[in-house]
């Protein structure tokens, strides 16, 4: 029997981030940066890094045993894996497919990794929804999982000091009782954000005033186009979550659309920008702090290399 649901509901969330912090200050005894220089341009104090024996996989692994957990499901119930990154452990067998053996979800179950750079879990909700459309499973498992620190030129002062590892899961549903509107969008851009898979320098690089500019055009942009979609005023929205990349971009998005900074959820300043996986990880401390409440009105927009960008309405 196909699900024939309009909505979609989150029903569980987990992260997990590594255990080594690395500060702005460990930083400046690699480049030429300092504490003031980073946290006034970007807002980021600390970001987690990989330690030895960790993988994209083992991170993705606890962020979706704690989002199954908090969903109280049986692995069988779930319908599709899809897992955001920008960087895989390889290029195949997909994280997803190694997960699935991992956590015990049985065979016949599409599971699949998809590359959206920061927009990647927005991508994947919206993935997850058509999915389940096509599934007799009730429950997707959608997760962000990054190791950008195996892909940070640390001698670059530009880029080494924005991005950390980690990874968030969600477990979504279709429900006829939470409204779901989503907006997802690409530009073919090398210029702004690349990292490439051959030759010697397969590192971050990225022209960072242009995405900068990117963002902040883009970003409100689709904060209203939600808003309109959802049928309710800016103020009505309960929560804001932005792609956790830069506190100016954020504060400049909620300046756009007149809504108080308190209503915008950010941990950049713990964990940088860890890509596909910053709005499951925000997600999940939200709930884990008891910030989340039923009913609640939530909008999420990513953005970043494609270049892409995408949200989604959703409500609790
Ligand atoms: N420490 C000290 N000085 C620095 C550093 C550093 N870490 N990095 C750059 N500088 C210097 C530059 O060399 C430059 O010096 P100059 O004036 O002598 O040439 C000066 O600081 C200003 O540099 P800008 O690049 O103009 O600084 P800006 O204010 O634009 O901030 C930043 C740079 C933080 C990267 C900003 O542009 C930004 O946040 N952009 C968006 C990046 C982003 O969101 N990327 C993620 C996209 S998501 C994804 O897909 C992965």
């Amino acid at each position: 029997m196909l699900n024939i649901k309009e909505g979609l509901q989150i029903v569980g969330l987990g992260h997990y981030t590594p255990k080594h912090v690395v500060t702005n200050d460990d930083l400046a005894k690699l480049v030429d940066t300092n504490d003031e220089w980073i946290t006034t341009r970007t807002g980021i104090k600390r970001r987690h890094f990989m330690e030895e024996g960790e993988t994209n996989r083992s991170l993705a692994k606890r962020a979706a045993e704690m989002a199954i957990a908090d969903a109280g499901i049986s692995v069988d119930e779930i319908g599709c894996l899809i897992l955001a990154t920008v960087h895989p452990d390889t290029m195949t067998p997909s994280v997803a497919c190694m997960l699935q053996k991992e956590l015990g979800i049985p065979e016949y179950t599409p599971c699949f990794d998809i590359n959206a750079a920061c927009s990647g879990f927005m991508y994947g909700v919206s993935i997850a929804r058509g999915m389940l459309l096509q599934s007799d499973k009730p429950y997707a498992l959608v997760i962000g999982s990054e190791t950008l620190s195996k892909v940070m030129d640390m001698t670059d002062r530009s880029t080494c000091i924005l991005f950390g590892d980690g990874a968030g899961a969600a477990i979504v549903k279709l429900s006829d009782d939470h409204a779901y509107y989503k907006v997802l969008g690409s530009r073919g851009n090398d210029q702004c954000l690349t990292i490439p898979n051959s030759g010697d320098k397969r590192y971050v690089s990225m022209n960072g005033g242009d995405v900068f500019k990117f963002a902040v055009s883009t970003v409100p942009r689709t904060v209203e186009e939600l808003i309109e979609m959802s049928g309710h005023a800016a103020e009505e929205i309960d929560w804001y979550v932005c792609h956790q990349a830069n506190k100016r971009i954020i504060e400049n998005v909620a300046k756009r659309i007149g809504v108080s900074l308190d209503r915008f959820y950010m941990n950049l300043e713990e964990y940088g920008n860890t890509s596909s996986a910053s709005i499951p990880i925000a997600l999940s401390e939200m709930n884990q702090k008891g910030l989340l409440k039923e009913g609640m009105k939530i909008i999420a927009v990513g953005f970043g290399g494609g270049l892409t960008w995408g949200g989604a309405y959703l409500e609790f």
